[in-house]
């Protein structure tokens, strides 16, 4: 294991609707079906040792039980404590009718006692099994049912009136449904994680977050270039090959998907990028404070918004739905809705 240089103090923090403080930038552990448990959670121990102060975990990963000992580990050495951590986890498809249940196998595994952050991590009950190629499809799948949605996210609130979770959020939403869902709760969701990035900025669902006080956390910051092959179509663009990210990647020396980073966090969005390599998540929590982008090359980039979205979800659609639009309601309603 190498040295480490702390950075964390020079992280800046954004505000939550609720009061919470949480980095602008975050750790993601998804492994994209290519890193397994072991080598990221010794990506986590490095990358909190470096700075990182929020975590991005989730069920599904299957590798909270091995991050879970990394915590254990920096607390025994003092090189963190509990509440200088954020950590996030989200319940998975299979557990909607389950949550707390969820809740506390992830509590158990991260070794924690409460989370910071606990996402629905999909709006509806469809799930693939793990490492399921893109084609597969589960015949139990349904369309987004609001009633369905609000049942799962009254046990959030509860797991939150119990403490067992400081607040509840909300994951791969569209605008029609957090118009039906919003009025609804009695407890609004203070984040919503979305897929951000310069080739896929989703202005409107953007701009309707922030309009509502719901913070933007921006997954696949760096157009996920590791992404399983059932993430990838021959029409998807590479961020860091867009002009204006090659162009302001050369002009301050960076790599492009430290440009990408930078873009993100100046807009506003908290990206939690993922990486195993020390050389990487260095670079990457730096991006969060260090040489800042002009004006101009920030607008050249909002420019180059291509609409491709990477993370299309096709595997979760169900029987007599079209094509993966279908879960992204683009008409404007909510598709194929129960
Ligand atoms: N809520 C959701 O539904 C959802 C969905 C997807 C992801 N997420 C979360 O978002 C996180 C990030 O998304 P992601 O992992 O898909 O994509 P990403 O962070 O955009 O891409 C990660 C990959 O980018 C490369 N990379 C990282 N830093 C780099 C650097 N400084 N220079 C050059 N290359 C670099 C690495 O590739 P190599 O390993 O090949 O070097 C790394 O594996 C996930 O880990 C997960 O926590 C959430």
């Amino acid at each position: 294991m190498g040295h480490f240089n702390d950075y964390s103090a020079e992280v800046p923090k954004r505000k939550l609707s609720n009061g919470m403080e949480i980095p602008a930038i975050g750790l993601g552990t998804f492994g994209s079906d290519k890193y397994g448990a072991e080598v990221i959670s010794e990506a986590v121990y490095g990358a909190v040792r470096t700075g990182f102060r929020l975590v991005d975990c989730a069920t599904v990963y299957t590798n909270e039980d091995k991050i879970g000992e990394v915590f254990k580990k920096l607390f025994s050495e003092k090189a963190v404590t509990r509440d200088e951590l954020v950590v996030t986890s989200k319940v998975w498809n299979d557990q909607h009718r389950e949550v707390g249940k969820a809740c506390r196998q992830s509590l158990k595994d991260l070794g924690l006692d409460y989370l910071d952050l606990y996402f629905l991590h999909w709006p509806f009950p469809n799930y693939h099994a793990p490492h399921c190629d893109g084609d597969s499809r589960n015949p139990d799948s349904k369309p987004f049912s609001v009633d369905e949605f609000m049942d799962t996210w009254g046990q959030l609130e509860k797991l939150y009136d119990e403490g067992l979770v400081r607040s509840i959020c909300m994951s791969n939403m569209t605008i029609p449904k957090l118009e039906a869902v919003l009025p609804l709760c009695r407890i609004k969701p203070v984040a919503i994680e979305m897929e951000l990035h310069p080739g896929f900025q989703q202005p409107d669902l953007y701009d309707y977050c922030v309009g509502k006080g719901i913070q933007p956390i921006g997954f696949c910051p760096m157009g996920s270039p590791s992404r399983p092959e059932r993430d990838r179509t021959p029409e998807d663009v590479a961020d860091t090959e867009l002009p204006s990210i090659a162009e302001a990647a050369a002009a301050h020396g960076d790599h492009p998907a430290v440009t990408c980073l930078k873009w993100a966090v100046q807009r506003g969005q908290i990206p939690i990028p993922f990486s195993i390599k020390q050389g990487q998540y260095v670079n990457n929590l730096k991006a969060a404070f260090m040489d800042p982008l002009t004006d101009s090359e920030m607008k050249a980039i909002a420019g180059d918004d291509k609409n491709c979205r990477l993370v299309k979800g096709q595997v979760f659609l169900w029987p007599g739905a079209t094509d993966w639009q279908d879960l992204w309601d683009l008409d404007g309603t909510i598709t194929g809705k129960a």
